[in-house]
C-alpha cells in the first residue's frame, strides 16, 4: 500500500521531515533508517485513479457559480512569505494546486489555517516563524507555480532554494527570466544539484526589461522588489489581470506599486510589509470553460461571480461565431441556438486569446461549421488534447504550432486521457456533445485547477459522475508507527 502524507511529518528524534507527496511504500519493512511514523495519510491514490464518466447529448441550462482564480490565488499565498504578519485571503479555490502550495507553505514553517462550513474558501497564512527557506523537487515537480516563492523568499530572508521545475506536457517551461531579474535586483544565484540558491543580504532596486512576457515571472520579481532597498522599473511586463490582483493585495501590505495592468511596473521598495485581507478575483478560465460547455451543448448557462471584462477575447471569438453573450457588471449569460461558424484563434498574452483557453476552444472547433486554425504562441507543445479529440472523431490536423480543425465532426465516446489540466476540460466539453459515453482517464489533472467540475456540470443538467479505480476516497488509513 502507498500511503502520502497530507501534512509534513517529523520523525521522532527530528532526523527528517517527510514531505508532503512523498510516497511511502509500506511493503517495504519499515526500519529506523526509513520513514518511522506516518499519520494524518490518506492514500495515496485519493483521487488520483478517478475517472470521470460522460454521457453527452444534453443541453445544459441554469446558473454556475465561479470559484476564485487559482492564478491569482498562488502568487497570493506566496506573498504572505513576505511579512510576519497573518494574511487573509478570500475567495480561494478548492482544488489540489492550492492544496499543494499550502503543503509547501508549512514545509517552510508557515501556519495555514483553513476557513470551513461559509468560510471555506478562507485562508489565513501566518509566516511569523519561517525556518525552512526551500522548495523541494517533490512539490515543484507537481505543480511548476511553487516557483513564485523564490521572489518573496530572498526578499524577507535573504536565502531561498528551489528544485528547477524540468519538463512538463505543455513545453519547456524554463525560468530563467524570473533568475535573470533577481541577479539585476543584486541576488546571487547557484544552480546545483537540480536546485537553485539565491542569495542576498538586502536586494536592490534595478532595471528589468523581461525578455520575453512571462505571468508568474513578472508575479515573482514585483513581490521581491517590494522589499528591495530602492526603485525597480520592470519593462515588457505581463498584463494578466492575475498580475493586478496581485499588485492590488501587495498594495493593501503596504508595498508601493504603480503600473500594474501595463507593460511597465514601478516599485518602490520599502522596508516591511505588514498582513492584509483581501479577496481573490473569479477564476477567468473556469468561467470561459463554462461559456464554451453552453455553447457547445446549446444551452443557456448564466454564470455569476465572474468578471466578464476579463473574458473579452473569449467572448468577441464566440460572438464572431454566432454566439449570443450578455454581460452584466458580476455575471454572464451564454445562450447558443445555432450552427457556430468556424472562426480562427491565436493565443497571446493578455488581453489576447489566452492559451489556457485554446485546448476547450478546440473542442468547439470540431463543432463548427468550416475550418478553424488555432495557432498556438505561448507553449510550443500544447496540443496533446487534439490526438485525444481525434480519437473521438474530430478532423484535426497539427503543424507545428497550428492545428487545423475541419467541422462540423461528429464526436463519438471513447476512453480518453487527460495530459494536462486545460487538455484535460477540453476532453470534459468534447464529451458533452458525444454520442455515447466516454470515460475520461486521469482526472487528477483536472482536479488540479477545477473546483469539482463534475458537481458543477451536473447541476446544469449534463449527466457526469466521478468514479474511483481502486477504493473510496478519504478512506481512513491507520497511522503506522514503527
Ligand atoms: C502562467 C499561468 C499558466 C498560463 C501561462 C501563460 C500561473 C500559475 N500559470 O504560467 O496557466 O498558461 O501563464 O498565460 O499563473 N518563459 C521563459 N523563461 C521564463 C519564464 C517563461 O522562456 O523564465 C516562457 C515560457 O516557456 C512560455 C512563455 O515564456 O513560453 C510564457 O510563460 P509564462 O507566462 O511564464 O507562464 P507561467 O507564468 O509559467
Amino acid at each position: 500500500m502507498k500511503l502520502v502524507p497530507k501534512l509534513p511529518v517529523v520523525r521522532p528524534g527530528g532526523a527528517k521531515v517527510l514531505l508532503p507527496n512523498e510516497i511511502v511504500d509500506l511493503k517495504k519493512p519499515v526500519t529506523r533508517s526509513r520513514v518511522v511514523r506516518v499519520e494524518f495519510c490518506e492514500l495515496a491514490s485519493e483521487g488520483l485513479m478517478d475517472k470521470f464518466v460522460i454521457r453527452g447529448g444534453n443541453r445544459l441550462v441554469g446558473s454556475i457559480r465561479i470559484s476564485g482564480a487559482k492564478n491569482a490565488a498562488l502568487p497570493a499565498m506566496a506573498a504572505a512569505l513576505l511579512t510576519d504578519e497573518p494574511v487573509i485571503l478570500e475567495n480561494i479555490p478548492d482544488v489540489r494546486d492550492i492544496q499543494t502550495e499550502r503543503n509547501l507553505l508549512v514545509s517552510m514553517g508557515a501556519e495555514v489555517e483553513l476557513g470551513y462550513g461559509r468560510a471555506s474558501h478562507r485562508t489565513t497564512i501566518s509566516c511569523k516563524n519561517l525556518v525552512n527557506p526551500e522548495a523541494a523537487y517533490e512539490l515543484v515537480k507537481t505543480m511548476r507555480a511553487s516557483t513564485l516563492v523564490l521572489g518573496p523568499l530572498v526578499a524577507r530572508m535573504g536565502r531561498a532554494r528551489v528544485s528547477q521545475p524540468g519538463g512538463c506536457a505543455i513545453g519547456a517551461r524554463p525560468i530563467d527570466l524570473h533568475i535573470k531579474g533577481l541577479e539585476r535586483l543584486g541576488s546571487s544565484i547557484k544552480q546545483e544539484h537540480g536546485y537553485i540558491e539565491a542569495t542576498a543580504d538586502r536586494l536592490r532596486g534595478g532595471h528589468i526589461i523581461f525578455d520575453k512576457i512571462t505571468v508568474t515571472g513578472t508575479e515573482d520579481l514585483m513581490m521581491a522588489a517590494t522589499l528591495a532597498q530602492g526603485e525597480t522599473v520592470m519593462e515588457n511586463c505581463a498584463r494578466e489581470p492575475e498580475v493586478v490582483d496581485l499588485a492590488a493585495l501587495l498594495t493593501k501590505m503596504g508595498a508601493k506599486i504603480e503600473g500594474a495592468g501595463t507593460h511597465t511596473i514601478r516599485i518602490q521598495g520599502v522596508d516591511k510589509l505588514h498582513g492584509a485581507r483581501h479577496r481573490i478575483i473569479p477564476d477567468r478560465i473556469e468561467a470561459g470553460t463554462f461559456v464554451t460547455a453552453a455553447v457547445l451543448t446549446g444551452g443557456d448557462l448564466t454564470l455569476t461571480n465572474c468578471d466578464p471584462t476579463h473574458l473579452g477575447a473569449l467572448t468577441q471569438k464566440l460572438e464572431e461565431c454566432g454566439v449570443s453573450i450578455r454581460a452584466a457588471a458580476d455575471s454572464i449569460r451564454v445562450t447558443n441556438g445555432h450552427q457556430l461558424a468556424a472562426a480562427d484563434v491565436t493565443t497571446e498574452e493578455y488581453p489576447g486569446f489566452p492559451t489556457d483557453m485554446q485546448a476547450q476552444y478546440m473542442a468547439l472547433a470540431t463543432q463548427a461549421q468550416g475550418t478553424s486554425i488555432i495557432t498556438e504562441n505561448i507553449f510550443e507543445n500544447r496540443f496533446m488534447h487534439a490526438q485525444e479529440l481525434a480519437r473521438m472523431g474530430a478532423n484535426i490536423k497539427v503543424e507545428g504550432s497550428r492545428a487545423v480543425v475541419r467541422g462540423k465532426t461528429s464526436l463519438s465516446s471513447a476512453a480518453v486521457q487527460c495530459s494536462d489540466l486545460r487538455a484535460s476540460a477540453s476532453l470534459v466539453l468534447a464529451a458533452l456533445v458525444a454520442d455515447g459515453e466516454t470515460i475520461l482517464d486521469r482526472v487528477y489533472h483536472i482536479d488540479r485547477g477545477y473546483e469539482r467540475i463534475e458537481e458543477k456540470l451536473k447541476s446544469v443538467g449534463a449527466q457526469i459522475r466521478r468514479i474511483g479505480e481502486f477504493l473510496p476516497r478519504r478512506a481512513a488509513v491507520p497511522s503506522v508507527v514503527a
